[in-house]
């Protein structure tokens, strides 16, 4: 096992407007640039499950294999718990642990995967390092992350861009790196790995069930969440600039020709 690291301060936190993104999660819509290379007797560790939705969705994928999911939130593992158990799913367990130094012998797993995790680590080269560490040879390492200044929408709304710029900012003093999904190739480069194949997934979001959901969502997270929290106490806008930014959400929200699309970075690896 590699020595523990400082890890970054985890900018969303759990909190129900969070979970409403994270709950949505399907391998179909998050790991789609994996599920071709599943066998069903595979072994998987999930790194940052947080709800356990594309842990259980794995489970299902490998039911003569196994999963572990693995989060460095406590809390949240009991609701990923309750997720596979709702499914009946006895194929999956469920541990604490921090990506940086997994507490698991060299060469243990045929897939290592992480959805939108890298982007939060202090050290991504690193945790890409432990991935591949507990990686069996021949299996595969797998991440996905979303790229926050990739991300485009229509019509203009002046408030979203002091969003993003915001989001940008906090995330960043918070030790993670918001604009992930265009660095995975080079950090897994810099971590070693060298059979590497680098692609791109998104999710849109454009009719007035989708605009309504992903609206407000952020603009819930914007004024109630962890990341709301960090951006006053650290001192990166007021209160009342963060209620400013929810409303610039719901006037995109309601707007009928609205459009908006979320780039991922993905990688697939071949120890
Ligand atoms: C954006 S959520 C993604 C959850 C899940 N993979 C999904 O896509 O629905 C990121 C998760 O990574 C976890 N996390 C953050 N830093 C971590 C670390 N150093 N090691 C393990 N998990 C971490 C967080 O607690 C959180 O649950």
């Amino acid at each position: 096992m590699s020595k523990p690291q400082e890890t970054a301060v985890y900018t969303h936190g759990h909190h129900e407007s969070v979970l409403r993104s994270h709950t949505s999660r399907t391998v179909a819509n998050s790991a789609a640039y994996l599920a071709g290379s599943l066998k069903p007797h595979m072994k998987i560790l999930d790194i940052g499950c947080g709800p356990g939705t594309i842990t259980a969705d794995l489970a299902a994928l490998v039911p003569d294999g196994h999963v572990t999911g693995v989060d460095h939130a406590p809390g949240i593992l009991e609701q990923a718990r309750a997720t596979a158990a709702g499914r009946g799913l006895t194929n999956v367990d469920f541990a604490v642990a921090d990506v940086h130094a997994l507490d698991y012998p060299d060469d243990t797993f045929c897939v290592v995967h992480a959805h939108q995790v890298l982007q939060h680590v202090g050290d991504p080269v690193q945790a890409l390092r432990e991935m591949r560490r507990v990686t069996k040879p021949g299996g595969f390492i797998a991440a996905r992350d979303g790229d926050y200044a990739a991300m485009t929408w229509y019509p203009a709304v002046p408030g979203l861009d002091d969003w993003l710029e915001l989001y940008r900012r906090v995330a960043r003093a918070n030790g993670g790196e918001p604009d992930a999904g265009r660095r995975l190739r080079s950090w897994a480069l810099t971590a070693g790995l060298t059979d590497i194949t680098a692609t791109s997934g998104t999710w849109t979001y454009s009719t007035a069930e989708e605009r309504a959901w992903w609206g407000g969502l952020w603009a819930d997270r914007t004024v109630a969440s962890s990341y709301a929290g960090l951006a006053v106490a650290g001192g990166h806008a007021t209160t009342e600039q963060l209620e400013a930014i929810a409303a610039a959400w719901r006037e995109w929200a309601g707007q009928e020709d609205g459009w908006f699309a979320v780039l991922h970075g993905e990688i697939l690896c071949r120890k």
